[in-house]
């Protein structure tokens, strides 16, 4: 089955399964969560689920949302209260015990925030995703407040990592994200250990979050190129 068809089927399959009426959903960006999200509001204009309220990760999930018709609340709402039933996201990265690399799509300051603030996290991926180790093929992003650019970069460095600042398509010069920061994707020629790193990139002042999600272990949706979708808890 080719790829777009994986994507769709995975998000589709995790929102039928997962989402239920009455629930506060936080949605991931990119496109494998997209399909997700159109599913949602598939599903919420032809009532089958009601009084979803849905917290978004990125500008391209608000618009997303907005054109679906998907009530949108932030995580400090009263509605939400800074706790979410369950997040539906992609990956990058996907390693045997489901820690993730996110933020290909410039968004893990917010899809962290999420992630870490729901009782159920649900990933959706096509197998391609799938790796024995982390950050060794598809680069972990590092945000970082403009001014830190260059002493995170050397900080990076010391850890062993070879560091590219993100470039924009389009646009001349850097990516900002959605929250006015910079990216510095960063690549190891060796194993890491993920779950320290997510905490030593942390420290590095100018650092505001990175790509390695290792502490809120997911459900994790896969899509084979058979057409089946597994399911590893
Ligand atoms: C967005 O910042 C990312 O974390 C995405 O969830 C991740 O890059 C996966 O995106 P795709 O599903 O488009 O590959």
């Amino acid at each position: 089955m080719e790829q777009q068809r994986l994507k769709e089927l995975v998000g589709q399959t995790a929102v039928d399964q997962l989402v239920r009426s009455g629930m506060k959903v936080g949605l991931g960006t990119g496109s494998t969560a997209m399909p997700a999200v159109r599913r949602i509001g598939e599903l919420l204009q032809k009532g089958v689920l009601k009084d979803i309220k849905a917290v978004s990760t990125s500008f391209q999930t608000t618009v997303a949302c907005e054109e679906l018709g998907i009530p949108l609340y932030t995580l400090n709402s009263r509605e939400i209260g800074g706790e979410l039933d369950l997040t539906i996201d992609g990956a990058d990265e996907v390693d045997p015990d489901n820690n993730l690399i996110k933020g290909g799509g410039g968004a893990l300051l917010l899809e962290k925030i999420v992630a870490y603030a729901s009782k159920n996290y649900a990933i959706v991926v096509d197998e391609s995703k799938l790796v024995e180790h982390l950050g060794l093929a598809f680069p972990v992003p590092v945000e970082v407040i403009p001014e830190a650019r260059e002493t995170v970069r050397r900080a990076l460095e010391k850890l062993g990592a070879r560091v590219t600042l993100r470039q924009a398509v389009r646009k001349a010069g850097p990516v900002v994200t959605d929250k006015g920061n910079l990216l510095l994707d960063i690549l190891f020629s060796q194993p890491v250990d993920a779950r320290l790193l997510e905490a030593e990139i942390n420290q590095i002042p100018g650092v505001v979050e990175n790509g390695f999600f290792t502490r809120k272990r997911p459900q994790v949706f896969i899509a084979r190129s058979t057409g089946i979708v597994e399911v590893r808890p």
